[in-house]
């Protein structure tokens, strides 16, 4: 169905000043249809002198008329009388009308929308004349301030000029108040006498002031000052806690405040859930950090085992489980200190690459290294074996690219994530992979890990290779003369 906007487009010359004030208008009017018990709908006069419904509101605390959905049908030509006559005298106009699907007269009460003294449309008010309802006190005072509202649509004061009513305010059945000129309490309906004693505050409302009350109204002081609608939570933090939400209305006559509505809303239980679900997010991050502690410990006892070892291809090889488990834990540290499940990568990358410049035993051969690009944020599902791989390569080159005698240089690793696909790239300027090297081919364990985390758990590819001359340059690398260097390509699916 065609929105508000494209309905005003197609079938009107309205400025796009005029359609923005409609806009507002609609953007938080279930409050009139609650204050008035009835259907609220708004109609645009075409070029051709028909009537289009283009928004249509039913109330909360009453009953529709209209089963049916009107928004984009024409007006009756009965109900194009009423429209027509409230449109061009300005004023407001209440006549029965015969509405094709409704088997009683239905009565419309027609208010121009007037915008800098301009009429632009018609807000109806439609509802049955039979539907005998109780005249009580919350009846005739919501029925009287719906009455404030249209003269103000009539006088062009409302919808206010500023950002319109968010849609998280507390609507009328919540809790409403009406309050004079003086902001002194003249109707509080039975809800909002319900927050009250949230609050604490069960004395006799009618003619106090809020302040006397012990009720903070600093929402409804500053929106008669700035004749604007005020949007504002605040809590009573004593014996139990309690939030509540408050929308404050200035009701504007001649452009001077004559009153106010307030509504009123108990967020308590929101707020509660609101801090349950974050200390929830603490709770995950408290995990994490333990995680991360016990891969440490786990990474301490089999050091502690490996410096026993005499075989030193067994030291060797505990030694290595140390590093990887120490990889793993460094991506729970970083998650312990993220809020969600994402990490940022290069966050893990800077720390893997101290990690493997720590490694380096002989500062004969420095090894400088490099990240270029980010890596973005990603869920700790990919980090995780990622890191692990990451530690794989930057090893190798270190061990492999810049053995023992050689006299060292550049690892750089390129990051790029389109969103779609993370790319990384580990550029080393050592003695380079024989030329016929195939990954696939590979049976060290470090590789072994490397191309099973990458194909299987990341469902990526990996390629590595000597690298070009023009790569290493293009990379930032000295061309080496001793060897080719080495490129491992990876991409992983995001
Ligand atoms: N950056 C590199 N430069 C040169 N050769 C490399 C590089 N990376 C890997 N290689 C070669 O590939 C072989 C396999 O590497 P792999 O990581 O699988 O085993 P490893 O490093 O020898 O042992 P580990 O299981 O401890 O990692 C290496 O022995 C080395 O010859
Ligand atoms: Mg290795």
């Amino acid at each position: 169905m065609a929105s508000l906007g494209e309905l005003t487009r197609q079938h009107s010359t309205l400025t796009a000043d005029q359609s923005a004030h409609l806009q507002r208008l609609v953007s938080d009017w279930g409050m009139l249809a609650d204050l008035c018990f009835a259907d609220v709908l708004l109609y645009l006069p075409s070029q051709d002198g028909r009537w289009l419904v283009i928004a249509h509101v039913r109330p909360v605390t009453g009953q529709t008329i209209y089963i049916a959905d009107w928004v984009g049908e024409w007006a009756s030509t009965t109900e194009t009388e009423v429209l027509g006559e409230a449109f061009r005298s300005g004023s407001i106009v209440e006549h029965d009308v015969k509405v094709e699907s409704v088997p009683e007269p239905v009565s419309v009460l027609a208010i121009p929308v007037s915008h800098k003294g301009v009429p632009i449309a018609v807000l109806t008010r439609e509802s049955s004349p039979r539907i005998g309802r109780l005249p009580g006190e919350l009846e005739t005072t919501y029925l009287s301030i719906f009455d404030r509202f249209a003269t103000m649509i009539q006088e062009g004061s409302y919808p206010f000029a500023t950002r319109s009513m968010i849609s998280a305010a507390p609507r009328v059945g919540d809790g409403a108040m009406v309050l004079d000129e003086d902001a002194r309490v003249r109707y509080a309906s039975p809800n909002a006498v319900s927050v009250l004693h949230r609050l604490g505050i069960t004395s006799n409302l009618v003619g106090m002031h809020l302040a006397e009350l012990g009720f903070n109204d600093g929402s409804v002081a500053s929106s008669y000052e700035r004749r604007e609608p005020v949007l504002e939570e605040f809590d009573r933090i004593n014996s139990d806690d309690v939030s509540v939400l408050t929308y404050s209305i200035p009701l504007l006559s001649a452009g001077e405040v004559t009153g106010g509505v307030l509504l009123l809303r108990d967020v308590t239980e929101l707020r509660r859930r609101d801090r349950l679900l974050l200390s929830k997010d603490a709770t995950i991050r408290e995990i994490h950090h333990r995680v991360k502690n016990n891969l440490q410990t786990i990474s301490s006892l089999l050091r502690l085992q490996s410096r026993r070892l005499t075989n030193t291809e067994a030291k060797a090889a505990v030694n290595e489980s140390v590093r990887r488990i120490r990889t793993i834990a460094l991506v729970h540290e970083t998650l312990s200190r993220e809020a969600g499940d994402d990490v940022a990568f290069i966050e893990i990358v800077r720390p893997l690459m101290r990690l493997a410049e720590e490694g380096l035993q002989s500062p004969d051969r420095p090894v400088r290294f490099v990240v270029r690009g980010d890596g973005g944020k990603l869920p700790a599902t990919v980090a995780t074996p990622l890191s692990v791989v990451l530690t794989e390569l930057l090893q190798n080159a270190v061990d492999h690219g810049f053995p023992e005698g050689s006299s060292g240089g550049t690892v750089v690793v390129v990051l790029a994530n389109d969103g779609k696909q993370l790319k990384i790239e580990v550029f080393d300027d050592g003695l380079g992979v024989a030329p016929d090297f195939h990954i696939e081919n590979a049976t060290g364990l470090g590789l072994v890990i490397v191309r099973t985390l990458v194909t299987t758990e990341l469902a990526g590819k990996i390629a590595m290779r000597q690298a070009t001359s023009t790569e290493l340059q293009e990379a930032g690398l000295t061309v080496p003369n001793r060897g080719a260097g080495t490129v491992v390509e990876l991409t992983v699916p995001l």
